[in-house]
C-alpha cells in the first residue's frame, strides 16, 4: 500500500540549540550527506545571495537575519526527512516554539565545551511538554571540551533526562581522534579537518584501535567505556519514542566527522508522523483516509503591496492533493489548496501530493490563522498549539489617538497569528492592553506590521515586568497576588488569569506565601 509506505518512511523533526552551537552548520551537512545539496556552504551562500530579493520584511534587510522559519524536505535512506528549520539568529520568538508542535522529533544540538546552555534548556522543556523523542549531538569535537562523562552527568541532571550515548569520543581537540560505536564497539576513525565534502567513514575494530589511538587514549577510553557500563545509560528504543531516554551522538559538524551516523539514525529510527488529538478527544492517526492538517505559522506580506503569504501546515493525516477543496475548522469556511509549496533552501517548488508528517506551504491570502486546522471531512479542531509566558512586555502609545479602533483590530489580528501576545487589565474591556513576546524583536516585526498593514504609527513604551505566569489554585492564591505589591493581576486572549511581575525571586515568593498557588509557564488549553 502506498499510502502506508509514505507515513512509515516520514520523519518530520527540528534542531533545537543555543546560538552558535553550530545548527546552521549541522543543517548544511544533513543535507550534503543526504545528497540534497552537493557542496556544503551552498545553503548559506544561498542564503546570504537571495537576502536582498527574497526577504519579506524591512527589517530582515535592515538586520540581516531571517525571521522566519523555513522548512527542508530531503530523502536518505529510504526516508523522507522534513526538517523544519527554527529562526537562527539570537533574538527569539514564538515561532520557535510552535516550530515544534509540527514535528515529531528533535535533535538537541550542543557545543561540547558548553554543555546544557539557557536556549537549550528552554527548548528542550517544550519538547518535554510534547513528550518528544529527543536526539543529543555534542559538537565541536575537534576542539576543546568538557570532560564526557561530567557532560553527560551534566545534561541528565540539568535537563532531568536520562542520556544514553550511542557514540563514544576518543579523545578531543587536538587529541581527537574519533568515536567508538557503543552498539558494535568499532571505532570510527577521524580522518582530520574535512573540506566540505563527503568523507567515508573509516571503520576499526575497537581492539586493533591502540595502535591508531595511542596508549594514553585507548587505556583512558577503555576506563571510561567500563564505567558507562557499570552506570547501565542503556539505550531502549521504546523509551527513546516515549521521550524518557535521549540517544546520545558525538562529533564536529564543521568536519563532517559524526554526521552521516546522525542521519542514518534519524532516517531509521527517529519517530514517524504521530496521530493527533482534537478538542473532542478523538484521535486522528496518520493513517486516517481524512485529509486533515494544522497551521503552525504563517508568514505574511512575502509581497509588501499584497496581503497575501505563507501558512505553513502540516500534514496530520490522509494524502494531501494539489488544488483539493478543504474545510478550515475555525470559521467553516472552505479553501481551494490551490498552489501548495515546498522548500528547499529558499527554493520553492509546487508539490501535487504530500503525505502526513510533511509541510506544505499554502498561499494564503488572510483567511487562515495560526494553529487553524484544515479537513475534507467538515470542521475538525485540533488541540490548540500553546502559548509560551513571555518575557518582554510593554504598551503601545498611538501617535494619533483617534485611531484607537484600528489599533484594537490590528492588534487583535495580529495576536490571533501569534506575532504577540494580549493581556488586559480585568474590568477594562480590550482598551491598551500589555504586550507580551517571548523574543524582543517581536515588537519590531508589530511595529513594522502596524505602520505597513494598518496604517498606523505607534510608540512601544517598555514595562518593567519580565515574567507572566498563568494562575492556577485556589481563589485565596489569586486574592493574595491582587493584594500583594510587586504582582498585577490581567487576563490572556480567553480570560484565563496571568499575573505579571519582574523577577523569579517574586515568582517563588508568592509560591511559598500565596495559600494554595499555582503558576503554569504555558498557557492553559
Ligand atoms: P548556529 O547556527 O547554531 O548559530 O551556529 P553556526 O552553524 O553558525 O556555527 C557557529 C560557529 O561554530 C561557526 O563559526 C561554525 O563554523 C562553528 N562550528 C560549527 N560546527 C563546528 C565544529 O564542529 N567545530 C568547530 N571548531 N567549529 C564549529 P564562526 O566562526 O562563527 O563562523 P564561520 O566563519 O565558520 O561561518
Amino acid at each position: 500500500m502506498r499510502f502506508e509506505e509514505e507515513v512509515r518512511r516520514r520523519r518530520t523533526f527540528a534542531i533545537i540549540s543555543h546560538p552558535d552551537a553550530g545548527k546552521t552548520t549541522l543543517t548544511e551537512k544533513l543535507l550534503l550527506y543526504s545528497g540534497a545539496i552537493h557542496l556544503a556552504g551552498s545553503v548559506k551562500a544561498k542564503r546570504e545571495s537571495r537576502r536582498t530579493i527574497s526577504d519579506w520584511m524591512k527589517i530582515e534587510q535592515e538586520r540581516g537575519i531571517s525571521v522566519t522559519s523555513s522548512v527542508l524536505r530531503f530523502e536518505h535512506g529510504g526516508s523522507t526527512l522534513n526538517l523544519v528549520d527554527t529562526p537562527g539568529h539570537a533574538d527569539f520568538s514564538e515561532d520557535t516554539y510552535r516550530t515544534l508542535a509540527a514535528v515529531d522529533s528533535a535533535v538537541m544540538l550542543m557545543d561540547h565545551a558548553k554543555g546544557v546552555e539557557p536556549r537549550t534548556r528552554k527548548l528542550f522543556e517544550v519538547c518535554r511538554l510534547r513528550k518528544l523523542p529527543v536526539i543529543t549531538f555534542m559538537n565541536k569535537l575537534d576542539r576543546h571540551g568538557l570532560h564526557p562523562l561530567e557532560l553527560v552527568d551534566q545534561v541528565s541532571e540539568t535537563l532531568d533526562l536520562e542520556v544514553a550515548p550511542l557514540n563514544w569520543p576518543l579523545g578531543m581537540g587536538g587529541d581527537f581522534r574519533g568515536v567508538v560505536d557503543l552498539r558494535t564497539r568499532e571505532v570510527i576513525v577521524y580522518p582530520g579537518k574535512g573540506g566540505g565534502m563527503r568523507t567515508t567513514s573509516h571503520r576499526l575494530n575497537w581492539k586493533e584501535a591502540e595502535s591508531l589511538v595511542g596508549s594514553r587514549i585507548y587505556k583512558h577510553v577503555a576506563e571510561e567505556l567500563e564505567l558507562l557500563e557499570h552506570a547501565g545509560h542503556a539505550y531502549r528504543h521504546e523509551r527513546f519514542l516515549s521521550g524518557d531516554v535521549s540517544p546520545l551522538f558525538w562529533g564536529s559538524a564543521m568536519n563532517d566527522f559524526g554526521v552521516e551516523e546522525l542521519l542514518d539514525y534519524i532516517s531509521c529510527h527517529a519517530a514517524r508522523p504521530a496521530p493527533r488529538e482534537t478538542e473532542d478527544g478523538e484521535r486522528i492517526a496518520p493513517e486516517d483516509e481524512r485529509f486533515t492538517g494544522f497551521v503552525f505559522k504563517i508568514q505574511a506580506n512575502m509581497n509588501p503591496r499584497h496581503r497575501d503569504g505563507i501558512a505553513f501546515m502540516r500534514v496530520v493525516s490522509g494524502k494531501f492533493e494539489r488544488g483539493m477543496d478543504a474545510v478550515i475548522g475555525r470559521s467553516g469556511e472552505t479553501l481551494r489548496l490551490a498552489k501548495p509549496h515546498t522548500f528547499l533552501g529558499d527554493e520553492r517548488s509546487l508539490v501535487d501530493e504530500a503525505w502526513p508528517g510533511d509541510i506544505v506551504g499554502l498561499y494564503n491570502t488572510g483567511k487562515l490563522r495560526v494553529g487553524d486546522t484544515l479537513s475534507t471531512d467538515g470542521p475538525i479542531h485540533f488541540a490548540g498549539i500553546p502559548r509560551f509566558a513571555p518575557e518582554h512586555f510593554g504598551q503601545l502609545r498611538l501617535e494619533d489617538p483617534l485611531k484607537r479602533k484600528a489599533l484594537d483590530a490590528g492588534l487583535e489580528q495580529l495576536s490571533q497569528e501569534g506575532v504577540i501576545q494580549l493581556f488586559f487589565t480585568p474590568g477594562q474591556g480590550r482598551q491598551n492592553p500589555y504586550l507580551g513576546a517571548v523574543g524582543l524583536l517581536q515588537f519590531e516585526v508589530l511595529k513594522e506590521r502596524l505602520r505597513s498593514e494598518y496604517k498606523l504609527s505607534v510608540e512601544f513604551v517598555k514595562a518593567r515586568f519580565t515574567r507572566a505566569r498563568w494562575i492556577g489554585g485556589t481563589p485565596q492564591a489569586r486574592d493574595w497576588l491582587g493584594s500583594t505589591r510587586g504582582y498585577i493581576l490581567v487576563e490572556d486572549r480567553h480570560g484565563h488569569p496571568v499575573v505579571l511581575t519582574d523577577s523569579d525571586w517574586n515568582l517563588s515568593y508568592a509560591l511559598e506565601n500565596a495559600p494554595g498557588l499555582e503558576l503554569y509557564e504555558v498557557e492553559p488549553l
